[in-house]
């Protein structure tokens, strides 16, 4: 065992070029050459709200369902744009988003939102954890590395087999190649949470299974669960409605995978009046109705050939 990362799959570009093989041990020199070999200056940097339809697509998604009661009044919405406004990043990177918006809306919206999310969260978090600001110009990227799963996979609606499973759960490991390829820096934030974001505080995520403490990737690892939560998936008929899902990710909490104090306040948000998360009490009781049909997590066994 290296103690590193060891690649399971290919982690190419949107272009198909290869920039590490399976097998290969994400060591710090690795990722170094990598750095070197990308790097921010061979990409010129597009802002966000201004690439393709970015702008009006959040703008769309922020005053529908439940997304209008987290995100409030369009002057609300304004002041994350506000916020969102000086985010940069290498077009590349805009170009994955692009062909998401394409190629798998559900992906698409759900990178886009989870950084709304966790813009307007870290905005309301004291401390630490509500610095983030700063970091949140990392972009909408958490879940970049999902280009290299095959379409096929990220759409499937059937339970996955174990092969297929193991492909996607590599977007983690790949986005942070793509990041630290494209930014020229291995401990970029963003890279750092494309890597992280499936980590949980008790050490049960994925892909090293590390005990999730940095306060800012935790913002991004409970926005990404709530919004899987309450949007449609392709694997689950039906959405969460706001209640269950809100119920669902305080059980993580209970069981120590995700942070209390983001789970306040993501139920303060939900909450008309906007009671102060302090004061939040947040039931544990269950009376919400999850969807019935719901193959998130089912693993079909491999067919041989
Ligand atoms: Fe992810
Ligand atoms: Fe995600």
């Amino acid at each position: 065992m290296s103690g590193f990362l060891t690649l399971q799959h290919d982690v190419h570009t949107l272009e198909g070029l290869c920039l590490l093989q399976a097998g290969t041990d994400l060591s710090p020199e690795t990722l170094e050459v990598l750095a070197e070999k990308g790097g921010k200056e061979q990409w010129s940097e597009v802002g966000l709200l201004e690439y393709g339809s970015i702008l009006a697509d959040l703008e769309k998604q922020m005053g529908q369902g439940t997304y209008r009661r987290l995100f409030g009044t369009v002057d609300e919405c304004r002041e994350i744009f506000t916020l969102m406004e000086p985010v940069r990043l290498p077009l590349p990177a805009l170009e994955i988003l692009d062909h998401f918006r394409r190629q798998d809306f559900y992906t698409y919206r759900h990178i886009l939102m989870v950084f709304a999310l966790s813009c307007v969260l870290a905005g309301r978090l004291p401390g630490e954890a509500g610095q983030f600001l700063p970091e949140a110009a990392a972009g909408p990227l958490h879940d970049l590395g999902k280009i290299c799963v095959p379409l096929p996979v990220l759409k499937k609606s059937s339970p996955l087999q174990r092969s297929e499973r193991s492909l996607l759960e590599q977007h983690a490991a790949a986005g942070f190649v793509l990041l630290t390829y494209y930014l020229g820096d291995a401990a970029a934030f963003s890279a750092c949470v494309a890597r992280d974001h499936h980590e949980r505080r008790d050490g049960t995520g994925y892909p090293g299974g590390i005990r999730l403490s940095d306060p800012h990737v935790e913002i991004v690892a409970a926005c990404d669960v709530y919004d899987a939560l309450i949007t449609p998936r392709p694997y689950r008929k039906g959405t969460y409605d706001n209640r269950s899902a809100l119920e669902e990710i305080t059980s993580l909490a209970e069981g120590g995978k995700v942070s209390w104090q983001i789970v306040r306040h993501l139920v303060s948000l939900s909450r008309s009046g906007g009671s102060a998360p302090e004061e939040c009490v947040v039931s544990l009781e269950k009376r919400g109705t999850p969807p019935q049909e719901n193959n998130y997590g089912v693993i079909a066994e491999d067919i041989e050939d």
